[in-house]
């Protein structure tokens, strides 16, 4: 079995692209050991990889403080495979010609190859593949000649086989491009030989021993959230100290879904009888968010009273005294600085930002078992440690609970005629260009049908004032009607929401609808009249990594069952569902 620390078969030089951790994982899921290393790591350090690639990222090479790498690496005699980015600066550093480009290239081409080992047992003559660049290399380095085109780019791929050097334009690791998976396995299989040496499963043994290792004869606590990675970490503590000397603290901010708490005090009781206790803290998050409208001030209020909390039960537990260390379920994404969205981030931030949590870490007196690992990983780990499939592949929720999913409004304003719909008196949050958007809604009159999709997505692209389509499933009150109502984080506003999300769970669950979609948030909008002042928005998605998301439509008879238990519940005006992917909207309405 390697070792816990050995090189990694396939390095991944980041270059700043969002995509260098999926080329990580696509490498991982062929069985072979990869690691994402900053782009300028000095070849020297690299001399026990078999291979590098250089992932792709935002930047020109005629940037000032683009990203660079190691020339060393090219001369290391092991072959080295470029993405789109890593393209360009291979080329640059080698002698070649990059162009800068004003217009660039997004979405899916057609692939011409000629034959190359990068492409071994790909036979169609043409293949799909998704581009996103604006420069090109539109001079070969000396050595290398081009093995593959498209009509907007006559240097897509390009080779140097006497020193295995290739370098492709477009993205093999992302889904859209057809036979990707297979080039990446030819660049680590058939070009760098690597060996399948990577089964996250056949660690378990090593992690526990580190964890014995790091522990000594220290007790570990953890803060827990019912959370897929906190849980797996937490269960291997356990079974590498025994239960007495793991303990596990879950927070009930009172802000979490219908039968949560229990769900997560049943489940430990289970795996760990006595480890998990709970600590209940509703009252205080609920006071604290009292009146509160605007997301962001809601979102910090949150973070803040989280980490009074955390704070409280260290000093009252004595563990910063005693002989205790902290656990804590960090994967690997969470490791690197990534150039995504700073949501989950900020909060996450906010938790770490503990004073005592920080003096442990700085003591050294933490445990991290899985910073080496995907979710998808962390998953199969916890498969082996026998956790629950209820637990393992339950849909992600966010740390801030059904704050974000329970909108607030300061105004009190009736609907407005617009030229393709209804303009919602209700403001979301989005994503636009690099910046966070908080803008009005627009909602169709129309059933939301799979063809609406895509008229709200040119929507969107047209009118960049709005940040969002909905169209409207069924109403207790004509849409013309409704009006926005002042609201804030009231007790009776959650309890409505966590009914309102629970009946779609159980009702999605049932159809197994629930397992098509990525995560399923269930939001309550200050939207009614004056008897029922609230609507409800459905929200399935479809996405990889939270970062970006399709929404995904629903088969009729599902959808009008959902709507129907909905409408008949107090206080529930309408039902809406949410037609816009992320970009232009953001998953939560927050
Ligand atoms: P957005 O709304 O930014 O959400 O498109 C992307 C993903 O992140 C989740 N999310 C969070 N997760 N703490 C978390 O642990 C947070 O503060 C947080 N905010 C959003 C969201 O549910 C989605 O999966």
């Amino acid at each position: 079995m390697p070792d816990y620390n050995s090189e990694p078969q396939i390095t991944v030089l980041d270059a700043g692209g969002q995509y260098c951790h999926l080329i990580a994982r696509k490498v991982r899921e062929l069985g072979v050991s990869a690691e994402v290393r900053p782009s300028g790591t000095p070849a020297a350090d690299l001399a026990r990889s078999k291979g590098i690639i250089i992932s792709g990222g935002p930047a020109s090479v005629y940037e000032p403080d683009s990203p660079q790498v190691d020339p060393g690496i090219f001369r290391a005699g092991k072959p080295v495979l470029g993405i789109c980015y890593g393209m360009q600066l291979m080329a640059h550093l080698l002698g070649g010609t990059v162009k800068r480009g004003e217009k660039g290239e997004f979405g899916l081409s057609l692939l011409k190859t000629v034959p190359a080992p990068l492409f071994e047992n790909i036979s169609e003559p043409q293949q799909q593949v998704w581009m996103s660049h604006r420069d090109t290399v539109t001079g070969l380095p000396p050595g290398f000649q081009a093995i593959g085109s498209t009509d907007n780019c006559a240097i897509a791929a390009m080779a140097d086989f006497a020193r295995s050097l290739y370098a492709v334009q477009f993205h093999p690791e992302v889904v859209h491009t057809c036979r990707g998976i297979e080039m990446l396995e030819n660049f680590a299989l058939r070009i760098c030989g690597c060996e399948k040496d990577w089964n996250p499963k056949h660690r378990i043994p090593l992690l526990k021993r580190r964890i014995q290792e790091i522990a000594g004869d220290r007790n570990v606590f953890f803060f827990v959230s019912g959370g897929v990675d906190s849980s797996v970490a937490f269960i291997l503590c356990v079974q590498a100290l025994g239960a007495g000397r793991v303990r596990g603290i879950y927070v009930d901010t009172g802000l979490m879904r219908e039968g949560e708490t229990d769900f997560v005090q049943r489940t430990f009781e289970e795996l760990a009888p006595g480890a998990v206790v709970i600590e209940p803290a509703e009252t205080r998050f609920l006071r604290a968010l009292e009146g509160v409208r605007d997301p962001e001030r809601k979102r910090r209020i949150i973070g803040e009273e989280f980490v009074r909390v955390q704070e409280e039960i260290i000093e009252s537990g004595h563990i910063l005294e005693g002989d205790w260390i902290l656990g804590q379920g960090t994967i690997y994404p969470d490791t690197i600085e990534s150039g995504g969205d700073g949501n989950a981030a900020v909060i996450k931030t906010h938790h770490n930002r503990v004073p005592g949590i920080q003096q442990l870490i700085a003591s050294g007196r933490i445990v991290e078992p899985l910073t080496s690992f995907y979710k998808d990983e962390v998953r199969e780990i916890g498969e082996e440690l026998g956790l629950p499939a209820e637990l393992l592949y339950r849909h992600p929720f966010p740390g801030p609970g059904l704050a974000v999913r329970c909108l607030c409004s300061e105004t009190a304003a009736p609907v407005r005629r617009a030229e393709d719909g209804w303009l919602l008196p209700i403001r979301s949050v989005g994503v636009q260009g690099d910046s966070r958007s908080y803008g009005p809604v627009l909602a169709f009159e129309r059933y939301p049908e799979p063809a609406l999709f895509e008229e709200a997505t040119a929507l969107v692209n047209r009118l960049p004032e709005i940040n969002r389509v909905v169209a409207l499933v069924d109403s207790n009150a004509p849409l013309a009607s409704l009006r926005s109502f002042e609201s804030s984080l009231t007790p009776d506003r959650l309890a409505r929401l966590r009914r309102a999300d629970a009946a779609v769970r159980r009702l999605s669950h049932h159809s197994g609808f629930d397992r098509l979609v990525w995560q399923f948030p269930v939001i309550l909008i200050p939207l009614g009249v004056p008897e029922r002042t609230d609507s409800v928005v459905l929200r399935p998605i479809d996405s990889v990594d939270g970062m970006t998301a399709r929404a995904v439509p629903m088969d009729r008879a599902l959808l009008d069952e959902i709507a129907r238990e909905l409408l008949r519940m107090d206080g529930i005006a309408a039902v809406f569902y949410d037609l816009t992917h992320k970009p232009p909207a953001t998953i939560e309405w927050e």
